[in-house]
């Protein structure tokens, strides 16, 4: 014991030591730095090695070499990184080392499922280890910095960013948040395979009005603290070491003049003392947002806000020491930015060597590596979420379907699979679907291929073609849904079925009465009633990444049996949007038992959702018992729900049991449902498991009207189930009222 405590107390001054250290080094240098020198460093450019945005910029080496710039982002390769880094070291002033950043979102090079499709798996130690192997190849390869996770909330499958979070509930995107920041941050960032995150982008991006991207975002605050703010607040609970601004306004102010969001919240409540970045040249776009009137004006106002660096927009470098100048901003304002982007560049230890990154040897070792490829492929097959299986006709038996259709025109592409924000993934290293189901089939089915249709265009030509090979086979696989270019930034869509002829085809190829296995590849929620009505069983795989035919051609075969759950509401059609669970019940709830006029329903569609949060099916079947509630009463103490689990069906299987609470009556209104647990368990086939989860009184805290924070005495429904529609339920008091310890400061009341 006594030996554990002066261990940990000489971790505990070693880290002090280490922190004066570095705070020491950083004020000596800050002492001989120029003003010039030091906006520099607030400074980031794109290099000419990707483009996530318009380019401002041309000649980015002749800005390195003249100390412009303190970050670059989009440059990678050892030997690249190395070449810019030699730049800035050896051919300015003071040498101060670059910071190479890189949108590194689901793998570097061998890539995962889409951040949407990982989240589908409810595994987080899956979704920290694909986080950790990207770091792991990217930091190979020089870059030192991702600008992920993203950990936008998001309930508008409209919006194209969807497919770069974890849906829509916020008690999920908190533990996903965590998960991703410790993948890509490790346990220690001096070390060399480790990378700077950036939780991004706040705030509320991802809620912009009918879901069109950059569009302004206007909410309650009630909502805005309980729904958007907590995914943030675990990162920085993860020990997340930068922050993204947003594009959008909120209420009236937009994000990156808003020192309430940088300041009050992020470092005085929460305490952050990391680094925070704008978005691709946000603080320019406050001239049309309309909030600053000129460039000058928006500079002073970013930084007042409390940011730190200013991506391409260069803002900073042409503003700025003249904004000093003039009195409008002080050298100390931008000293306490440099500071923390210079305490940054200490913790990697680029200032002991520059180039520790940047390793050709580590880079050529570990970059798709066949354990990276072995772990995409794990990680693929758990994203993946079965949505329909009539008659059992997955799994596919070899034994039987010995004449296999792989038809549709995402069959053969090793393209679209990678998904949107590929980073440096590339098809050549991607395998398609029609290769795994090759893999899968070999020696032992015939597989016939026709690509039936384009996914975009309309022309139906390949139809007859694709009925053909349809009709000499036992069962078509037909992999039909969105190209990857029509996800992601600027992707929105105001119509949210399959593009193209894609559905047609389908209903074409039931004519021939087989069975069809529809695999969809898109980076959304979609509407998809008629292929429900049409498909005799759906397999939704979203872009899977790098590995997704293996990984799909597993569980067509039942190599592997889908557990996957979908963590957004999947729409009937585009009119519900946004539909989310966590609805309130308003005063008019409409009851489908009882229907009568003047209630909250459409009249051309039912207010349900076509699949719901958390649906997903699987091979084998889950029968749920009751709930025990270890007691029905809660004062101080927290309690306990569990249940028993059986797998009654053939396979085993995993299921990932959900629990859901409802707070019935509440100064406020409460939604009808929110997650406040889940446990994915593997249950062989037979075996019942029991689920005992915890709830503490903390986990029913809400914001009230004034803001004020907490939970009265009352009724509180406890729902457990196999998805957020499919619950049990059991009911407990809660003795008293209970008021959270703080306050927070309403956006804009100062
Ligand atoms: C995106 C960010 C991204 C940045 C750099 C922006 O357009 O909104 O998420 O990190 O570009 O590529």
């Amino acid at each position: 014991m006594k030996k554990l405590l002066l261990t940990v107390t000489a971790l505990f001054l070693g880290s002090a030591l280490y922190a004066q250290n570095i705070e020491e080094k950083v004020e000596s240098l800050l002492k001989e730095m120029t003003l010039e020198e030091k906006i520099g460093q607030m400074t980031q450019f794109t290099s000419s090695g990707d483009v996530t945005g318009p380019t401002l910029r041309g000649n980015v080496e002749k800005e390195v070499k003249a100390g412009n710039v303190g970050s670059l982002f989009n440059a990678f390769t050892a030997s690249y990184t190395r070449k810019l880094q030699k730049m800035a070291v050896e051919e300015t002033r003071l040498g101060i080392p670059l910071l190479f950043g890189y949108d590194v979102i689901h793998g570097h090079r061998t890539l995962f499922p889409i951040p949407l499709g990982e989240a589908s798996s409810f595994d987080l130690e899956a979704m920290e280890e694909a986080a950790r192997i990207a770091a792991v190849e990217a930091s190979a390869e020089g870059i030192h910095w991702t600008f992920a996770p993203m950990v936008d909330v998001s309930r508008d499958p409209r919006w194209g960013r969807v497919m770069e979070g974890a849906g829509e509930d916020t008690y999920y995107n908190n533990l996903v948040a965590k998960a991703r920041v410790k993948g890509f941050q490790g346990d220690d960032l001096s070390k060399e395979n480790t990378i700077l995150a950036c939780a991004k982008h706040f705030l509320a991006y991802g809620a912009p009005i009918a879901g069109r991207d950059y569009n302004t975002v206007d909410m309650s605050l009630q909502t805005l603290h309980e729904v958007y703010l907590p995914p943030f607040k675990a990162t920085v609970d993860a020990g997340v070491e930068t922050f993204m601004t947003s594009f959008n306004e909120i209420n009236g102010v937009p994000s990156t003049a808003n020192p309430y969001l940088f300041k009050d919240i992020l470092r005085d409540q929460w305490g952050f003392d990391g680094m925070v970045v704008t978005d691709y040249t946000a603080i320019n776009e406050l001239v049309p947002h309309g909030t600053a009137k000129d460039l000058a004006h928006a500079g002073v106002q970013a930084l007042k806000a409390g940011i730190d660096m200013d991506m391409e927009g260069a803002v900073f470098l042409e503003t700025l020491k003249e904004s000093v100048e003039k009195g409008d901003v002080t050298e100390e304002e931008i000293n306490v930015a440099v500071r923390r982007i210079l305490t940054l560049k200490h913790k990697l230890g680029l200032f002991e060597d520059p180039y520790r990154y940047s390793d050709e040897e580590r880079e050529a070792r570990v970059v798709l590596s066949k354990e990276h490829k072995q772990a995409a492929r794990k990680i693929a097959r758990k994203s993946i979420v079965l949505l329909k299986n009539d008659n059992q006709v997955l799994p596919l038996d070899l034994e039987k379907q010995t004449k296999i259709a792989a038809i549709g025109p995402l069959v053969k592409s090793k393209k679209d699979v990678l998904g949107a924000w590929k980073a440096k993934g590339s098809p050549k290293d991607a395998k398609s679907l029609f290769e795994g189901l090759k893999g899968a089939t070999k020696g032992k089915a015939e597989l016939l291929y026709a690509k039936g249709c384009d996914m975009k265009s309309d022309d139906k030509s390949g139809f007859a073609e694709a009925i053909e090979v349809a009709n000499q086979s036992d069962v078509v696989v037909l992999a039909i849904g969105e190209p990857r270019t029509i996800s992601g930034e600027a992707k929105s869509r105001s119509d949210i079925t399959i593009p193209g002829v894609q559905t047609e085809l389908l209903e074409a190829l039931k004519e021939t009465g087989k069975p069809i296995v529809v695999v969809l590849m898109n980076g959304r929620p979609l509407a998809l009633e008629k292929e429900d009505e049409l498909a005799d069983a759906i397999l939704e795989t979203w872009h899977l990444g790098t590995m997704a035919g293996p990984a799909i051609a597993d569980v067509i075969f039942g190599k592997y049996n889908p557990g996957g759950k979908l963590p957004m509401t999947f729409p009937r059609n585009v009119g519900q949007v946004p539909i989310y669970y966590n609805a309130k019940n308003t005063g008019r709830p409409f009851d489908p038992a009882q229907p009568s006029g003047y209630k909250s329903n459409y009249l051309d569609v039912p207010n349900s959702p076509l699949y719901p949060f958390g649906y997903g099916l699987s091979y084998t079947t889950f029968e749920y018992g009751e709930i025990t509630l270890s007691s029905d009463k809660m004062t101080d103490e927290a309690i306990t729900a569990s249940i028993e689990v059986t797998n009654t069906g053939n396979y085993d299987g995993e299921e990932v049991v959900q629990m859901y609470i409802q707070d019935v009556i509440g100064k406020s209104t409460r939604p009808l449902k929110e997650l406040k647990g889940f446990e994915k368990v593997f249950i062989k086939k037979g075996e019942t498991k029991k689920i005992t989860f915890t709830i503490e009184k903390e986990a029913l805290t809400y914001f009230r009207w004034d803001m004020s924070e907490g939970v009265e005495a009352g009724d509180f429904n406890v729902y457990i189930g196999t998805n957020s529609d499919d619950v049990k339920s059991a009911t407990f008091n809660l003795t008293k009222d209970y008021e959270a310890s703080k306050n927070y400061n309403p956006i804009g009341s100062k």
